[in-house]
């Protein structure tokens, strides 16, 4: 569906009402950027996430999985750059102090500000006379480390810092050491991790695609320097077929190769994935090509060898790397922005999720046609309970009318509904032990074997 003014706004309340997700400590007004997964919203994480591991990680051979502590030693982020370069623009009000993206301003003035310096952006700002959202002037650009702090320990001073991992990629290279040596992987091979990272994001915005508390999914894939090129190829592929797998349709993704000016201060190739949200184009993944940087300042801040030995060849080197990095939110908004539809079914208006079925939080949902016969009532539980127990992810529902049960599968994005009806029971024969499944998306409804339920759905 091609969205509206007020998709984001109908989105936001819909994963609301159906308990996809819910603003992070609503009953105290909200915390900007950090948001709560509901029931439903976990059921469709997991589905996003247990794809992307099954591709990612447990279909190939030369993938290993971690799951490092969030807390490192803080070194780790001196080492990576982080401490120095992990940075936003920022500007502030100079009459409420509210702090704002010099970047998002400019853009929202006009401005591109593709490979601008900081002091360019001071100077455009000055220039066009731009003000803050409040009309208020703005002082000088500064950069602004994004890195959440915290403190260990008893005592609270400048030793008792430590930071909150701002990307997962960190504790996969601390970790390339104890794999080497431990799991003697064959070159070239690839550590992955899914799990929480933070940033203070000066302007947390456009529901959960920019938040403070995130979640990632990468890779850091390392190789024979000479094969980066390859390998930088293959995974691109693999996140196009990854997203092909949740359902996002491929015209709404463009591929932009990152300028060398915008490039994270690690990598010497970026592509981002770019998504077509309801706010516009905007970045939905990354792969870069990170080179040895991050092996080498490890190595260099730990003095400790991140060197690997090829026993084939002989030789001894520092792997280069190649990262996807996918976030788990953002996978999220863009699955349910392009899922989104508005449209008339039987002449009545429906808002309806079209997700692809591996991914929806229920397969199928089982009702009786009428609530208040028994005899339905058992034979839907017979059958909820057979495919509750091979699937998992199967509802029940006897809630109301049929028609009320099926919008309200829409919405969710159930691809079908089951329904039991007095046919099953044998009033009719030549009906017995069958149910009508209804499609999501077109509404058709079959007559199907009930043995034959569990092929079907799958
Ligand atoms: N390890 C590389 C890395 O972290 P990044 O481009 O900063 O690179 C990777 O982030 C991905 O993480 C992004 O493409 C996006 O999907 C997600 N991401 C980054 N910052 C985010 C934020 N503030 N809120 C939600 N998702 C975010």
């Amino acid at each position: 569906m091609k969205y509206d003014a007020q998709t984001m706004e109908k989105l936001v309340a819909l994963a609301k009402r159906r308990g996809f997700m819910y603003a992070g400590s609503e009953i105290y007004g909200g915390l900007a950027g950090a948001w709560d997964y509901g029931p439903l919203g976990v059921m469709l994480k997991n589905n996003i996430t247990q794809t992307w591991w099954k591709q990612f990680v447990t279909d190939r051979e030369d993938m290993y999985g971690v799951d490092a502590a969030i807390l490192m030693n803080p070194r780790a982020w001196v080492a990576s750059g982080h401490v120095a370069g992990f940075s936003d623009p920022l500007v502030e009000d100079l009459k409420t102090q509210k702090r704002y993206r010099a970047d998002h301003l400019l853009e929202e003035a006009g401005v591109v500000v593709t490979g601008m310096s900081i002091s360019d952006m001071d100077t455009a700002i000055k220039e066009k006379g731009i003000k803050s959202p409040e009309g208020n002037p703005l002082g000088e650009v500064r950069q602004f480390n994004m890195m959440l702090k915290t403190s260990v320990g008893a005592i609270e001073d400048s030793s008792s810092v430590i930071y909150l991992r701002p990307e997962t990629a960190g504790g996969m290279f601390v970790n390339f050491k104890n794999i080497v040596d431990t799991m003697a992987p064959k070159m070239p091979f690839g550590l992955a991790q899914i799990g929480k990272a933070f940033r203070n994001e000066i302007a947390p915005r456009d529901f959960i695609f920019r938040v403070r508390e995130l979640e990632q999914m990468e890779v850091e894939y390392f190789v024979h320097p000479s094969d980066w090129e390859r390998a930088f190829e293959e995974w691109r592929l693999q996140m196009l077929k990854y997203m092909d797998a949740i359902g996002l349709p491929r015209d709404m993704v463009h591929e932009l190769e990152v300028a060398a000016e915008d490039r994270a201060h690690y990598s010497k190739r970026t592509i981002d994935f770019e998504f077509e949200f309801p706010f516009g184009c905007k970045e939905l993944y990354g792969l870069a090509y990170r080179t040895d940087f991050d092996l080498q300042a490890h190595a260099g801040e730990s003095k400790q060898s991140l060197t690997y030995f090829d026993e084939a060849t002989k030789e001894r080197f520092v792997p280069h790397v190649i990262e996807p990095s996918l976030g788990v939110g953002r996978t999220m908004l863009a699955v349910l922005a392009s899922a989104y539809h508005e449209e008339e079914m039987d002449g009545e208006a429906r808002v309806v999720l079209k997700l692809a079925k591996d991914i929806a939080p229920y397969r199928a949902c089982v009702s009786p046609l009428l609530k208040n016969k028994p005899e339905l009532v058992a034979k839907s539980r017979e059958v909820y309970t057979a495919l509750k127990k091979q699937f998992g992810n199967i509802a029940f529902d006897d809630n109301g009318n049929i028609g009320k049960r099926y919008r309200r599968q829409d919405e969710i994005g159930t691809p079908f509904c089951i329904v039991i009806d007095f046919d099953t029971l044998g009033e009719n024969p030549a009906n017995l032990d069958t149910v009508t499944v209804r499609n999501r998306d077109t509404g058709a409804q079959e007559r199907i074997k009930i043995s034959e339920l569990a092929n079907y759905i799958a």
